[in-house]
Parts: C-alpha cells; structure tokens; sequence
C-alpha cells in the first residue's frame, strides 16, 4: 500500500520529520525563502497533510485542488492565514501549536516592554555611534517599569504568562478580553476594565489579541489618543491589529512615548516602513516564539497531530 504524502513548508527540526516518516512519506520545501504559492498549490495536490507556517495562505483556491488533503498542521498559535471556515466546508482538519510556545512568546512581549520603555535598543546604538561621551542624569532616561500599570489586551494564555511576569515587577494588571477571566483574575492579581479605561490607565498597554475581523486595526487613531503620552505600546500579536499609519502620527504627535514591534501589516516590513525611522520604536522581525525548545516543541506538535489523523485519530491541538 503507498504510503500517504506529508508536504512541510520549510526545514523543521529532523525529531518531527522523523515522526512524520513513520506514517508517512514526506517532502519538505528545504530553500530559506517562503515556498512559492504556484509550487504549494502543486504539492496540495498530491499531499494528504500540509504542515504550514504563518507565511503560506491557505485559502478556497488550495483547498479546492488539494482532494486528497486532510489536515493542514500550521506551526504557530495564530491561524490568520487559514480559511478556517472553507477547510470545514472541505472536510480538511486545522490545527495549531498552543501552549508550547507561550512562556516564549511571554518572555519576548515582556523583552519588547523593557526594551521600549528602558530605551535599550536606541542607547545601544547611541554608545556605539560614539554618543557616550560623559555620563550624565538624564542620558537615556526612560520610564518606570516597576509599579507602572501594565494594561494586557488579550488574556488568553500568553496573555496571562505576561501578568504573571508583570506580577514579579510590582505591576497593577489591567486586562481586556471578550470574556472575564476569573481564574487569570485570581491567579495573577489582574482586574478587568473596559477597553478605553485600560487604555486611559496604563502605562505600558501589550496587544495580544488574534487577528479577526473584530481585532483588525483594533488600535487606530481613537485609540491612540486615550493613551497617556508617557505610555508604551507593544504589539506581539499580528500587524494587521494596529493602524501603522495612526500609531506613527500617535508617536510623531508625542501621543504615546514609545513603541515595541514584534509585527507589521506587512512582513517582512519593508524598510521605508516610516515606523522604523523613529528612534522610540523597537522593531522585531517576528520572533514572539523564536527559542530553539520552542521550535522544537512546535514543529513536533504540529507532526503528531498529522501523526494523529493520518493514523484515523483525534487531532491533538484542533482549532
Ligand atoms: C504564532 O505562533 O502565531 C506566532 O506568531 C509565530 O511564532
């Protein structure tokens, strides 16, 4: 009997392919550049399980030439990139990689806040541009961190692994979600506020919603506005939550004092991004879970759950 084909878009970690052999034969896109949209509509063909990244659009136009395709595994949290409803309607089974990569994604969004709101990036380049030529009071001064109000908008899982480290700094917890959160409520300190008031009292505001019809261009100018212009805004959840344009006149205009990036509308963000021309903007290349445990527990994830339902089981992680 012929074995069932894996197509993976890009070199993973050898443990996952390995557990993918054994159900299956599996090829993978092995170039350093995103696999081409007419090749991947080629391989969905003949594939049974597609284990994707967040780059690859998987959309009615795939779905209806991929017949013999059953699950799409994508190796990230996020699944904007899916057609979810159109895999439904096609039978096709999606799935993610929660939870393995929280505590990661946490540690960055909490890396991007310090680094915003203690200037890290932009003394650094100073001293290495020859600036640091006698130390005085108000170098490279920031702002609090410590006791400063940390407002988390999305308090899903990563969401409450940042108040958990937000607690270990002091910080009051404000948090906005679809729904209360009585257990993140409990377990962090963290109080619920309605979505202007969070924005009104925080000092440091950490996007980590989805990207749904509802959360695209959540933050625009409105929003902006409500801030303090002390605060600090840090996105490590998908560009499209954020108007750019407004968030570089909310900067420009002294609205907010600083931005933390880990996202862009659009990615690779092109370097005339105006964003990055401000010096209180850290700008990160989309590295929210980019540990090699991390990876590793992610690609490995996203294997057993096409291991799962190629062998007739229940997905793991289903979305
Ligand atoms: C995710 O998992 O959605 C991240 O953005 C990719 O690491």
């Amino acid at each position: 009997m012929t074995k069932p084909m894996v197509y993976v878009t890009r070199q993973v970690a050898n443990e996952a392919i390995a557990m993918l052999e054994a159900v299956a034969d599996v090829e993978v896109w092995a170039e350093d550049r995103p696999i081409p949209r007419d090749v991947l509509l080629q391989k969905a063909e003949e594939a049974s399980a597609l284990l994707t990244m967040l780059t690859e659009r998987i959309d009615e136009e795939l779905l209806m030439r991929a017949k013999r395709l059953r699950i799409v595994a994508n190796m990230a949290v996020g699944y904007d990139n899916i057609d979810v409803a159109a895999a439904k309607r096609h039978g096709v089974i999606v799935t993610n990689t929660p939870d393995v990569l929280t505590e990661a994604t946490a540690d960055l969004a909490f890396a991007l806040l310090m680094a915003a709101g203690r200037r890290l990036v932009e003394a650094n380049r100073f001293l290495l541009a020859g600036g640091w030529t006698s130390w005085n009071p108000y170098l490279m001064v920031g702002q609090n961190i410590y006791g400063a109000t940390l407002g988390i908008v999305g308090m899903g899982r990563i969401g409450q692994a940042v108040a958990r480290r937000a607690a270990g700094f002091g910080m009051r917890i404000l948090y906005h979600n679809r729904s209360r959160r009585p257990d993140a409520e409990r377990t962090t300190g963290a109080q619920y506020a309605p979505f202007d008031e969070l924005l009104r009292e925080s000092d440091y505001v950490v996007l980590l919603t989805p990207l749904t019809e509802e959360t695209r261009n959540l933050m625009g100018e409105r929003e902006f506005s409500l801030m303090k212009p002390t605060a600090v805004f840090v996105n490590v959840s998908r560009g499209g939550t954020v108007d750019e344009a407004a968030l570089y006149r909310a900067l420009v205009d002294k609205q907010i004092w600083a931005a933390g990036l880990d996202v862009f509308q659009q990615e690779p963000v092109p370097l005339d991004n105006p964003l990055l021309s401000l010096p209180n903007v850290v700008a990160l290349p989309h590295i929210g879970s980019a540990t090699y445990q991390t990876r590793l527990e992610m690609a490995r994830l996203a294997a057993a759950n096409i291991a799962a339902v190629l062998s007739g089981e229940e997905p793991v992680t289903p979305v």
